[in-house]
């Protein structure tokens, strides 16, 4: 993040956001509806970032729309931590997929893509200032962490970053939707409820 910091655009929150509108920093742009940029108050003290919007975020134009964000309306609410009061974003701004008859089957973002965004994501925190960042999944943990960070071993716990700011990473909502067996779903998300309740102290 630090590194992309560099290139990051110029401007208030919201002229970020319509500079993103154009992006064209890779391909994903082409076959996707619109760029899904984050959304929240621009003084947020926690910045939520996921993967990269699915089908129907594409469509709305919002991150966490869809079924992953239902789950994570959920869990947050479980957790006693209001959405509205983060702001929740992605690491990559596009949805990627491969058609499949009518069906839009959803593509992992590839390293290439995800550093062509990451400039994107270093302004918005640049922008807003949180006190912390909550990362759900690898590929949000990777890009505040580092390629080495090891996302179930270091799950659910603040961590100090260089320059002061706490960080958290922990399961994607995605990961609980996909898990087969109701005994190991339920446990599973239990955890990431827990780890989303760390959030609480930082908004008292
Ligand atoms: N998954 C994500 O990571 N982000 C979204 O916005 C939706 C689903
Ligand atoms: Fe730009 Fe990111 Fe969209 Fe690629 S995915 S075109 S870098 S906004």
């Amino acid at each position: 993040l630090a590194k992309a910091m560099d290139t990051a655009p110029a401007g208030s929150l919201t002229a970020l956001r319509q500079q993103a509108r154009d992006c064209r920093a890779c391909d994903l742009w082409r076959p996707a509806t619109q760029t899904v940029f984050g959304e929240g108050p621009a003084d947020a003290r926690i910045v939520v970032i996921g993967e990269q919007p699915g089908d129907q975020e594409d469509l709305a134009g919002k991150p966490f729309v869809g079924p992953a964000g239902k789950l994570f309306n959920q869990a947050m609410e479980e957790a006693g931590v209001s959405r509205a009061a983060v702001y929740v974003t992605n690491t990559v701004k596009h949805f990627k997929f491969e058609p499949r008859g009518k069906r839009r089957l959803h593509k992992r973002a590839n390293a290439e893509e995800q550093a062509a965004c990451r400039p994107w994501l270093a302004a918005e925190i640049e922008r807003i200032q949180p006190d912390a960042l909550v990362c759900l999944g690898a590929m949000a943990a990777q890009a505040v962490f580092g390629a080495s960070f090891r996302l179930m071993a270091q799950r659910g716990e603040w961590i100090t970053l260089p320059g002061g700011r706490k960080a958290m990473a922990t399961v994607h909502p995605s990961y609980l939707l996909r898990l087969p067996g109701e005994e190991e779903r339920a446990e599973a998300y239990a955890a990431f409820v827990r780890d989303l309740g760390l959030m609480r102290d930082l908004l008292m």
